[in-house]
């Protein structure tokens, strides 16, 4: 069924358990979560970015949208980093249930009265809206306490952030980062700050950049003639933990990026013959569907639904 992003969140935040919010730029990949989800039980968002609205447009939202109607478990059609109020209603008007609103670029001030705007016409609608406070990206393990409040996010902030816009979920900067190359080793997630704004704030919580990258994936990419650096994730306890402690949402797109070339790779590698998509791209759509198990399993959101 097709709910709105609070409808899934609010639980997840008193059940003490994470949702994935994967990314989609296409059937397959929507496919993957939306069955995952259904198999397992599972709530699940499934989130386009302005740049798949661009890409896959009203046909994806549609097919998004149509699986969503068919499945029994919940499912959120979510617009991610929405980058302004004009941005964020035409997601409404496609038909997506739950918005960002990303002006986590501006001061404080800037980005509480454009997320405002955004909260008083998604609320006219009965949508949701997340939105962010602080400055994504990684930090050392050697950075002194001072640097790091400089970008992530400030709890008493979060606090005023929150009564003075109304917004039903909140983006915070704890350590995460977007992409394949989150640090050297296991990226520093900062626990104590996430616990720190989850008891001083009642809303669910959300990680940006938390794809795993797993070892496993990375190994397969090179095997199958892929070039890769250092690539690094977020480590699966730290996503355990954080998700005992507020954070709701968990935002994934990288590994379904890697996954799925992982898939399509393998197959072209193994059968230079091979030329029917479906058995490409229907292989890129399994190896989706075990990292997002994995990821669920990881999160506590299967059997929730
Ligand atoms: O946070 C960004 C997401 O990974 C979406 O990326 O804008 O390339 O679709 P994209
Ligand atoms: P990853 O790059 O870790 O998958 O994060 C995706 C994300 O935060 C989308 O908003
Ligand atoms: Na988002
Ligand atoms: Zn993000």
């Amino acid at each position: 069924m097709l709910v709105t992003g609070n409808d899934i969140l609010i639980p997840a935040r008193a059940g003490k358990y994470g949702v994935g919010s994967f990314n989609t730029n296409n059937m397959e990949i929507t496919q993957a979560i939306i069955h995952t989800a259904e198999r397992l039980r599972s709530p699940v968002m499934v989130q386009m970015s302005e740049g798949a609205i661009k890409y896959g447009g009203q046909d994806l939202a549609n097919i998004v949208k149509d699986l969503a109607h068919r499945a029994t478990v919940p499912v959120a059609l979510h617009l991610d980093h929405g980058s302004s109020y004009e941005s964020a209603l035409n997601a409404i008007r496609m038909g997506f249930t739950s918005v960002m609103i990303d002006a986590s670029h501006h001061d404080f001030a800037g980005n509480v009265k454009e997320t405002r705007r955004v909260v008083e016409a998604a609320h006219a609608m009965g949508i949701s809206v997340e939105s962010e406070l602080g400055r994504l990206g990684g930090i050392e393990e050697h950075i002194v306490v001072d640097e790091k409040d400089a970008f992530l996010t400030d709890p008493e902030e979060a606090v005023q952030f929150i009564e003075q816009t109304g917004t039903d979920f909140l983006a915070i900067a704890i350590g995460t980062s977007h992409g394949a190359f989150k640090g050297k080793g296991r990226p520093y997630i900062d626990h104590a700050r996430i616990e720190k704004i989850a008891g001083m704030t009642g809303i669910p919580l959300v990680a940006h950049g938390s794809s795993g990258v797993p070892q496993d994936i990375i190994e397969r990419f090179r095997a199958a003639g892929g070039e890769i650096g250092d690539a690094a994730g977020i480590a699966d306890e730290d996503l355990q933990r954080a998700t005992q402690f507020g954070i709701a949402k968990v935002n994934v797109d990288t590994d379904l990026r890697l996954a799925s070339t992982v898939g399509i790779r393998e197959v072209l590698q193994a059968t230079p013959k091979e030329f029917d998509p479906r058995k490409i791209f229907g292989r890129a759509r399994d190896v989706m569907s075990q990292v997002i198990e994995h990821k669920m399993g990881v999160l506590g959101s299967v059997g929730k639904a």
